[in-house]
């Protein structure tokens, strides 16, 4: 049988890097070792390209420029690794997918979400994740928890009024298909959080 594609997206600090051991054990014991990975990245070249999106330049990054970088390392990561995991039967655990594209390049910046919706279809298209966990959390909660970081890129220092569309972008889309996204309340604490996720699961891959 053919592997689950599971995605957690959201705003940054919300606890998807948390949750990603925990929700792999849980495949782990049901459904045999999964495949963890994230985009942009997740294969040595893919993972090329997100050290060459995410860097600080002194060269600007044109925005279609980021957009089919981001797509370019997709394409990467789902030929070479996601899609060849699934047809073999392995579960695929992914931190960040296309929503991320729709959120930062689309919402974030400004972007027309049409050249992201074309490539998501040349890229992706049957591809689509089984479930997205989108992981929320208010704006300020985000800043905070970006400030308190070591490392920042380029993505990091975005302003309150980006983060916001960025945010509302992911809640929009999960509101808009709720067979396929469940909103996850970051602010909960991390087991609570956890519980709620392997509910999901269990009510939706019994
Ligand atoms: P991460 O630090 O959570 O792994 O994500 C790296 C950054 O890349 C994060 O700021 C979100 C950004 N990103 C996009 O802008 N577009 C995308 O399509 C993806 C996958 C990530």
């Amino acid at each position: 049988m053919r592997g689950r594609f599971i995605v957690l997206d959201g705003v940054e600090g919300a606890g998807k890097s948390t949750q990603m051991p925990r929700i792999a054990d849980w495949i782990r014991k049901r459904h045999g070792e999964p495949v963890t990975t994230r985009e942009p990245g997740g294969t040595p070249l893919a993972e090329q390209i997100r050290a060459l999106t995410l860097a600080d330049q002194d060269e600007p990054l044109p925005p279609m420029a980021e957009l089919l970088m981001m797509f370019a390392a997709r394409s990467v990561h789902l030929e070479n690794l996601v899609a060849p995991a699934l047809d073999r039967g392995q579960w695929v655990l992914c931190d960040r997918f296309v929503d991320s594209s729709y959120a930062y390049q689309g919402a974030g910046q400004g972007g027309r979400d049409e050249p992201i919706a074309w490539l998501e279809a040349q890229i992706v298209a049957a591809r689509q994740p089984d479930l997205v966990f989108i992981f929320d959390l208010p704006v300020e909660r985000v800043m905070e928890r970006v400030r308190q970081r070591q490392a920042m890129d380029r993505f990091d220092r975005a302003d309150t009024g980006f983060l916001q569309r960025v945010r509302d972008a992911y809640l929009r889309r999960a509101a808009a298909d709720s067979s396929r996204y469940c909103v996850i309340d970051g602010a909960q604490p991390v087991d609570v959080v956890s519980r709620v996720i392997i509910e999901h699961l269990e009510a939706r891959f019994a």
